[in-house]
């Protein structure tokens, strides 16, 4: 068994999440980062991969109070749990996400001692020879109780839950923007798929200045309402 998995990402026009430098760029309208958090907020836990720790050192908490303490109410944490995967340990010590609960996915490759340290602030749970297995660390997390797994990136973490079905639905924000640049970061990086992946387009929204795009996999016959948790 594993969460119901979702991915929200926000992307310019021609399919980028960030620029060249890597660094995070200002892509969701303000109407978008309020729909954002709310996702947070009915998340129980939200990963990223460690690419993104690097590139943005984000928080990845509930931004607005009033959602924080309605979570509360509800009997949760006021933010969901941060996972991050990153193979290596190669988090930095004084990363921004270790503000509340976080779980490390780390493989057999994280150097044992980094390790040792990381565990005072985190839980550090190993899965895999050299990536992360996702699949196990799901599973793993359905374990402790986590049914809604929010994904906020990067292309290279998305690109491997798709290619393992790991992904039930997928927000995607496109903004008025062009960003280009060949190696700037995609919603999908990693190696292309052969054949291309099909995907079913649930709804397209006007939101914001933007466009919401809500996405499943041509293949999944169940309809979301049916599967979320
Ligand atoms: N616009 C948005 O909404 C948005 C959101 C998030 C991020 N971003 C941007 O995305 C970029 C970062 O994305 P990224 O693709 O470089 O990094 P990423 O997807 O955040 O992290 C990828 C890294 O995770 C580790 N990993 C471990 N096991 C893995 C597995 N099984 N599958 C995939 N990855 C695994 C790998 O590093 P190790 O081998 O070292 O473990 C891999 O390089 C930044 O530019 C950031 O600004 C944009």
């Amino acid at each position: 068994m594993r969460p119901y998995v979702f991915v929200n990402i926000a992307s310019s026009l021609d399919g980028k999440i960030s620029d060249e430098t890597r660094k995070q760029v200002r892509i969701s309208c303000k109407e978008d980062l309020r729909r954002v958090d709310e996702l947070r907020a009915s998340a129980d836990a939200i990963m990223v991969g460690i690419g993104t720790i690097l590139s943005d050192n984000p928080k990845l908490n509930v931004k607005s109070e009033e959602l924080r303490k309605k979570r509360i109410l509800e009997g949760k944490e006021e933010n969901p749990i941060k996972v991050v995967v990153d193979s290596r340990c190669r988090i930095p010590e004084n990363a921004e996400v270790f503000n509340s609960k976080v779980i490390l996915a780390v493989s057999k490759l994280a150097d044992k001692e980094k390790v040792e340290r990381i565990n005072k602030k985190a839980e550090v749970v190993a899965f895999g020879e050299e990536k992360v297995d996702l699949k196990a660390l799901l599973e793993y997390l359905y374990k402790k109780g986590v049914r809604k797994l929010m994904v906020e990136g990067g292309g290279t973490l998305i690109s491997s839950l798709l290619r393992e079905d790991l992904v039930d639905e997928m927000f995607i924000y496109y903004a008025p923007i062009i960003i280009g640049g060949e190696k700037s970061p995609t919603i999908c990086d990693g190696n292309s798929f052969n054949p291309a992946l099909r995907m079913k387009i649930v709804s397209v929204e006007r939101f914001g200045e933007g466009v919401l795009l809500r996405i499943t996999r041509s293949d999944s016959n169940m309809s979301i309402q049916n599967k979320k948790p």
